[in-house]
């Protein structure tokens, strides 16, 4: 099946990048918002991620135009109506997801693609809101869209091998590298992770040593480009908790369990950057 117009749900974070690499790939782009406001926003970010490509001669001035010109920002669902391939890349509430997919459902051809961006709800739940499950899947972009290659394709037990080859041939259009995973809580990469960042809070709260040491064992004993709690401050603990949470229920396994020391820093809205306060003192 060939993909020619693809509509994105949300222009936040996510939904702003996939919209961006969408559009400079030559794919004509469907964004909605909830109000003006919001999409302005939205596309003001995507704007301003394009000018600096021009600055820095990665693209053209007229190229950005042209990218531009593909994108088609409304606050009307219906316009939807032509889309071959929609991401939806809303907030992470499952009862908001499954009240889109039913209406994407009403609204898109029946040959359209469904797919979410979600990084811890079930996709089957938003499949069985739709009447065309075997057209549903995951396909979850990582942060910055633009920069980060990886995308996930979360096959359901219902999703077909149509509609898996087809979002495979998607992504490697937009330049991707693709992993498909099965859809249980964290896919492949959040599975992983989630306990690996667990386990820091938890050895912290041991006393087993500081935050920097524990990032600096861990930045130059395995190389990694940042340590746990650099990284716990760029996702945001609330951000973290909830997907843990998620898991937990769940797997209902204790590697899975948030410590204490996470829940509390939640409660007390030590959030990480976000918040101006994290692991690591004080943003600015
Ligand atoms: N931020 C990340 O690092 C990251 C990474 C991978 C996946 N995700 C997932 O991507 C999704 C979006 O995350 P985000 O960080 O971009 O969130 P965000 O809050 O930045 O953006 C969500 C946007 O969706 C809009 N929205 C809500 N309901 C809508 C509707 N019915 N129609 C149109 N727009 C609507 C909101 O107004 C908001 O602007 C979530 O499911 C999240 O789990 C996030």
């Amino acid at each position: 099946m060939e993909i020619k117009t693809v509509g994105v749900v949300g222009a936040g974070i996510m939904g702003g990048g996939i919209v961006q690499v969408c559009a400079q790939s030559g794919y004509q782009v469907v964004v909605s918002e909830i109000n003006d406001e919001l999409l302005q926003k939205g596309m003001g970010t995507v704007g301003h991620f394009l000018d600096r490509a021009v600055k820095k001669e990665r693209i053209t001035s007229a190229e950005k135009d042209e990218i531009m010109g593909r994108i088609k920002a409304t606050t009307d669902p219906k316009d939807f109506k032509d889309c071959d391939l929609v991401v939806e890349a809303i907030i992470e509430s499952l009862e908001l997801k499954k009240e889109a997919f039913k209406q994407l459902d009403e609204i898109c051809p029946p040959h359209a693609l469904l797919t979410s961006n979600t990084s811890s709800m079930t996709i089957i739940d938003m499949a069985a809101a739709t009447g065309r499950m075997d057209k549903v899947a995951g396909l979850h972009f990582f942060n910055p869209v633009p920069v980060m290659r990886l995308v996930e394709i979360v096959r359901t037990i219902v999703t077909s091998d149509e509609t898996l080859e087809t979002l495979r041939g998607f992504s490697e259009s937009l330049g991707k590298t693709v992993v498909i995973a099965k859809d249980t809580p964290g896919f492949i990469v959040n599975r992983l992770l989630i306990p690996y960042l667990l386990n820091a809070v938890r050895v912290y709260e041991a006393g087993l040593a500081s935050v920097e040491d524990i990032d600096t064992a861990i930045q130059l004993g395995l190389n990694h480009p940042m340590g746990p709690f650099r990284l716990l401050d760029i996702l945001g603990n609330d951000t973290t908790l909830f997907i843990a949470d998620n898991m937990f229920n769940e797997f209902k396994d204790d590697t899975y369990a948030a410590p204490v020391l996470l829940r509390r820093m939640v409660s007390a809205g030590i959030l990480g950057r976000k918040s101006g306060r994290g692991f690591y003192g004080e943003y600015k």
